[in-house]
């Protein structure tokens, strides 16, 4: 294992009808608060009467930011700073999934920032204070419920970056599996394949002595695989819904880091083919992981032999471990596949257009990931391997 340090603050409000500890919490923060949410879903599922009548309830004003866009752009960030400075808020309610989340963050912090916001987003700047802020989550994938990352992206110069800050954690998060119900069957796949994503940037490291951490991550991934083809046919079922929500945030909120170096050389590589074509981060993700996978299965073939055994359940007999290694990417492709996952970049009407402006956009910072150090070389020829 590795040195580390491990502190999350965020409070994490979990279970059915749970909205109701708003009561308790927000008086706690403020009393003039801004609600951010998306596009109308939680308008459509009753989720924002259900706030609006809480915070009437209790006495608490609030004003609106409405329309946050999947991929979050930081325009609409410099929207929601604009309303916090010039309506005294002080504090920040965001309700929806991670884009929403991700964008409140960069409100919390830029409101408090002199510069621009896009100055924290791109680490010209580092955030010293934010806007406390909670959120409703709606949706199970990015774990932004329970950690300080958000990402922004810039839609003037395509350009997405992650970026966080220990100011940047919510305070509270509540998570009522019944709000992730209206999720459509798309979102719900796409959510689901980020969720294991995020176990495999995790899992994929050349640390030693890692057995709890490694159990951590085959338990969530043999999990999801179990409750995703059942979910996806039963999209209200309370006790699936239940699992994968738990599992979102398990997966991204510092648990499975602890002790190791994740790899996170594809959600680099995704962030830059989102930047361009705007496409779903999850859909993007199950394209472009096996892949990677690929790529660098040679730097460790013996972690990725284990992973076919222990979460494919490969049968190693008379195989060599190369063989094995490759029979459990191999499965975890059929997975994705077999849950509705895009596999191709040519699903979402990608040619090879623009794979080396996509390619310059992952190597924005240099030279990138922890398992294998990957070039533009290599980024390339893992987006050629994708079309
Ligand atoms: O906008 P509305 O109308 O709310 O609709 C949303 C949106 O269209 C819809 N939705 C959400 N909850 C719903 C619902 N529809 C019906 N019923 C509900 N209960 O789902 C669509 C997608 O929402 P979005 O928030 O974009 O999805 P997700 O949670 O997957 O977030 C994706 C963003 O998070 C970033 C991604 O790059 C992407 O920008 N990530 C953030 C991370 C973090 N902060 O730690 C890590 C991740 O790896 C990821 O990069
Ligand atoms: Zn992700």
């Amino acid at each position: 294992m590795q040195n580390f340090v491990f502190q999350n603050p965020t409070k994490l409000i979990f279970g059915q009808g749970q909205l109701e500890q708003l009561k308790i919490e927000v008086p706690q923060y403020g009393k003039k608060v801004l609600i951010v949410y998306g596009g109308g879903s939680i308008k459509r599922n009753g989720i924002y009467d259900q706030i609006t009548s809480i915070l009437d309830e209790i006495g608490v004003e609030f004003v609106e930011l409405s329309g946050v866009e999947p991929n979050p752009r930081v325009s609409t960030v410099r929207k929601g700073i604009n309303i916090c400075r010039e309506n005294g808020v002080d504090f920040i309610l965001a309700v929806g999934g991670g884009s929403v989340i991700d964008c409140t963050k960069a409100i919390a912090a830029g409101t408090k920032y002199e510069g621009d916001v896009w100055d924290l987003v791109t680490k010209k700047a580092i955030a010293q204070e934010a806007l406390p802020f909670g959120t409703v989550l709606t949706l199970a994938a990015t774990g932004s419920e329970m950690n300080s990352g958000s990402v922004i992206t810039n839609w003037e110069t395509n350009e997405k970056y992650g970026w966080g800050s220990p100011v940047t954690f919510p305070k509270f998060s509540i998570l009522d599996p019944r709000h992730t119900f209206t999720v459509p069957r798309d979102q719900t796949v796409y959510g689901m394949v980020d969720i294991m994503s995020h176990v495999f940037e995790q899992y994929f490291h050349h640390g030693t002595n890692t057995p709890i951490q490694d159990r951590y991550c085959e338990s969530i991934l043999r999990t999801v695989i179990e409750t995703a083809p059942k979910l996806v046919n039963d999209l209200e079922n309370y006790k699936y819904r239940e699992t994968i929500l738990y599992a979102g945030t398990m997966a991204l909120n510092g648990t499975l880091a602890m002790g190791v170096r994740g790899d996170w050389a594809t959600h680099n590589i995704e962030h830059a083919v989102s930047a361009v074509y705007d496409i779903p981060h999850g859909g993007g993700l199950a394209i472009l992981f096996p892949n990677w996978m690929k790529h660098v299965l040679d730097e460790n073939v013996a972690r990725f032999k284990q992973m076919a055994e222990r979460v494919f359940s490969i049968n190693a007999e008379g195989k060599t471990d190369r063989e094995v290694a490759l029979e459990g990417i191999e499965a975890l492709r059929r997975f994705w596949t077999s849950i509705g996952a895009p596999s191709r970049l040519a699903d979402y009407g990608i040619g090879e257009e623009k794979l080396d402006v996509m390619a310059e956009k992952a190597m924005a910072n240099g030279e990138f990931g922890h398992f294998k150090q990957l070039n533009k070389e290599d980024v390339l020829a893992i987006y050629r391997a994708s079309l």
